[in-house]
């Protein structure tokens, strides 16, 4: 059994889906790993650090793949490495399958098993292999780094000789995996930090890390969702929620948001007259450009300036911490490979929950449900 570990090719994709530990790993589960050179060049792994750890090294990515049975990236394949994927063999990457349909449908052409680390249970047991989480905490720190750098204030309450700086106003909206990573990043600076969130459960969470949570009256289930994740709420929720965020959003000097609804665009928190309503010099990183934005200014991938206030659409911050995030990622991809080989041999076994959760295609028959629906809309 081979699996390959080719090299990313997105402008500004620094990871690796493995590193010379997890090829140890994947090596030890009976797997013979082979890896595109240069493959780890960007997050600072060398082609001699993976051979020492006992991968073989392929010149190019066809090299690569060629009699793989398992095939590993970080991003969602390029149609043209569709291509030259080994027809019905396996693909494992963050895959965004109800928006990829064409590459959805190229994959089940091509009777290729596609998993995506996106479609991972949140369940204990698939804890070690739950990429959101990791690669969620990463975005969350760096974007009040990102945040900071943006600001013309300290951070922090400053006494000094020329006078009592007080602290940064940090607003973060949404306080799921990367919003909880702020407002613990954004104290540990010393900033003065709210948070909130639709899901009334995480308000503990929230002034567990120190932070106050600004809590919307409502008498309902409006915005609790399944497994733990937000759903759509009522409009007169989100009136109420509008008035109190517009209040708070106009002292604030950082506003992060991470707001997202599985399956759906990101929900709009922050129309242009709110922007308007804040502080020239203040600052928004919308962590949710990817899915459209929590704010109505932000434009994708762009750092903009709207009446003095910066607004950062920046996408894949993980991408620009890659050493740790590709650690990471690999540790939660090699989890998830080795959780499927079964005395050398890769099994899936499509009664487990784990592995039949994370599949999306399978010899020839989408086999996720909502992929199936995108793919036929
Ligand atoms: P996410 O990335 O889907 O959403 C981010 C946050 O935005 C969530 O907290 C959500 O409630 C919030 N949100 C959605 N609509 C909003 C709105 N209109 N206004 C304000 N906030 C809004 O969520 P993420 O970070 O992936 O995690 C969600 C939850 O999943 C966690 O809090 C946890 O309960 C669960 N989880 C469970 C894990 C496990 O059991 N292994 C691991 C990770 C997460």
């Amino acid at each position: 059994m081979i699996a390959a570990v080719l090299k990313e090719t997105n402008i500004g994709e620094n990871r690796v889906v493995a590193t010379p530990q997890t090829v140890k790993e994947m090596i030890k589960s009976g797997l013979t790993v082979r890896v595109q050179s240069g493959a780890g060049d960007a997050s600072y792994f060398s082609d001699q650090a993976y051979a020492e750890a006992g991968a073989e090294i392929a010149a190019d990515a066809t090299a690569t793949v060629h009699g793989a049975n398992i095939i590993l990236k970080v991003d969602v394949p390029s149609l043209e490495e569709v291509e030259f994927i080994p027809d019905g063999s396996a693909f494992v990457s963050l895959f965004q399958t109800t928006r990829e349909t064409e590459k959805v449908n190229a994959l089940t052409n091509k009777k290729v098993t596609g998993f995506s680390m996106h479609l991972i249970p949140r369940t204990t047991l698939a804890q070690s292999m739950d990429a959101l989480s990791s690669q969620a905490n990463i975005a969350g720190y760096k974007s009040v780094l990102i945040g900071a750098a943006h600001l013309p204030v300290y951070m922090p309450l400053l006494m000094t000789a020329a006078g009592t700086i007080p602290p940064a106003k940090v607003l973060i909206l949404g306080a799921g995996v990367a919003g909880l990573q702020a407002i613990a990043t954004a104290k540990r600076l010393g900033a003065q930090v709210e948070a909130f969130d639709v899901r009334p459960e995480v308000k503990e969470q929230v002034e567990s890390l120190g932070a106050k949570f600004v809590e919307v009256a409502s008498d309902g289930d409006d915005g609790v969702g399944e497994g733990g994740y937000a759903k759509e709420t009522s409009d007169d929720y989100k009136q109420r929620q509008q008035a109190l965020i517009k209040q708070h959003i106009a002292k604030s000097d950082l506003v992060i948001t991470t707001a997202l609804i599985p399956g759906r665009p990101a929900p709009l928190l922050i129309p242009k007259d709110m922007v308007e309503g804040m502080k020239p010099g203040s600052a928004i990183i919308d962590l949710a450009a990817e899915n459209g934005g929590n704010c109505e200014l932000t434009q994708s991938g762009e750092v903009i300036e709207h009446n003095g206030v910066k607004i950062d659409g920046t996408l894949n911050l993980p991408a620009t911490m890659q050493v740790h995030a590709s650690q990471l990622y690999a540790k939660n991809v090699s989890t998830f490979v080795t959780y499927m080989m079964k005395d050398g041999e890769l099994n899936f076994d499509l009664d487990d929950e784990i592995i039949s959760g994370a599949m999306f295609t399978h010899q020839g028959e989408i086999t996720h449900e909502p992929t199936r629906e995108a793919v036929n809309a």
